[in-house]
C-alpha cells in the first residue's frame, strides 16, 4: 500500500493539530494527560468512546484480554479501551506521523505498559499466530484494497473463538461519478464492498456468527451535527488552528455528510467469531 496516497484525506493532514487543541486548554506539550481530556480530539470515528463501550460489551473484553486494533489512528480508542478495562492492546497504524503522535500521547497518559504502538501496513504485517483474544477496528478497513489478505491476517492474529468488532463503510448502491471522485480522493476509499460481498469475505477467512448491522442512519445524523457544530465554532477553530486547517476539515466533514446523504455509501458495525 502507498503510505502517502492516503494523505489525500484531509483528516490526516497536520495531525499534530491535537497539540494546538491541548495548548488552547493550557496544557503544555510535555505535560501528563488523562484519557478523558483527549477524547474530544483523538477519536476519528463516530460516537466517540460510546462506540468503544459497544466493542467492550459485544466482544467481552476484560482486564486479561489482548486486543488487536487495526488502523489505530491517534490511539484514542486503544487508550480508552486500556483505561476502561486494563487490557493489553496492539495498536497497528499505517501512517508514521499518526503513530508517532499516538505513542507520545499514550506515554503521557501513563498507558505505555498497556499499549504497544506498531507502525505497519496490516497487509504486510506478520501477524503472530493466535496472539490476540479480540480485534477491533474503527473506520479503517474501507481504506484497504485487499480484503482477502486483510481478513486472513486478522484470522491468523486471533485465537480460536476470538471475537471481532468492526465499524466500517460499505456500498449500498451505484456511486455516481462525482461520488467516486470524492471516495477515491477525500475518503481514500479502496474497498466499498456490498453487504453480501463483505460477509462472504469474512466467511472465506474462517469467521462465523457474523452480525452485519447497518449504521447509516445514526452515522448520517452524527455527521450532520458534527458539521453544524464545527461551523458554529469556526471562529474559535480558526484562532486555534488557522484558516487552512479549518477549511480542509470543513471540506472533509461536508464531503462525508454528502456521501451518506446521497444514499449509496453506508455505515456498518460487524461482529463475528473466529471459528
Ligand atoms: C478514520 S482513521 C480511524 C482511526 C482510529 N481507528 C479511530 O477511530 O480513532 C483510520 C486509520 O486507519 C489507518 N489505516 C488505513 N489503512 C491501513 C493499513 N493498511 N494498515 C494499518 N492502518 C491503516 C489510517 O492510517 C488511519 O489512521
Amino acid at each position: 500500500m502507498d503510505n502517502q496516497a492516503i494523505k489525500s484525506m484531509n483528516l490526516y493532514s497536520q495531525v499534530e493539530r491535537i497539540y494546538s487543541d491541548l495548548r488552547a486548554m493550557g496544557i503544555a506539550d510535555d505535560a501528563p494527560l488523562d484519557v478523558e481530556t483527549l477524547t474530544p480530539f483523538d477519536q476519528y470515528h463516530y460516537f466517540g468512546t460510546d462506540a468503544v463501550d459497544e466493542a467492550i460489551a459485544m466482544t467481552g473484553i476484560t482486564a486479561g484480554s489482548t486486543v488487536l486494533d487495526v488502523g489505530s489512528g491517534l490511539g484514542g480508542p486503544a487508550r480508552y479501551l486500556a483505561k476502561a478495562t486494563g487490557c493489553k492492546v496492539t495498536a497497528l497504524e499505517l501512517q508514521e506521523d499518526l503513530n508517532e503522535v499516538a505513542a507520545k500521547l499514550t506515554d503521557r497518559c501513563g498507558l505505555s505498559g498497556n499499549i504497544d504502538h506498531v507502525c505497519a501496513d496490516v497487509l504486510a504485517w506478520q501477524a503472530p499466530a493466535e496472539s490476540h483474544d479480540q480485534l477491533m477496528s474503527y473506520l479503517a478497513l474501507y481504506h484497504i484494497d485487499d480484503p482477502t489478505t486483510l481478513f486472513a491476517t486478522c484470522a491468523t492474529a486471533l485465537k480460536p473463538g476470538g471475537r471481532i468488532y468492526i465499524e466500517d463503510l460499505y456500498g449500498l448502491g451505484e456511486f455516481t461519478d462525482e461520488e467516486q471522485r470524492h471516495l477515491r480522493h477525500m475518503l481514500y476509499g479502496q474497498n466499498m464492498a456490498s453487504r453480501t460481498q463483505y460477509i462472504l469475505d469474512l466467511q472465506n477467512a474462517g469467521f462465523t456468527d457474523i452480525a452485519f448491522t447497518d449504521m447509516t442512519g445514526p452515522w448520517t445524523g452524527f455527521c450532520r451535527e458534527r458539521l453544524e457544530a464545527y461551523r458554529a465554532g469556526r471562529e474559535r477553530q480558526e484562532a486555534v488552528h488557522g484558516r487552512q486547517v479549518v477549511e480542509a476539515l470543513d471540506e472533509f466533514y461536508a464531503t462525508v455528510l454528502g456521501l451518506f446523504e446521497g444514499g449509496n455509501m453506508g455505515g456498518v458495525r460487524v461482529t463475528a467469531t473466529k471459528a
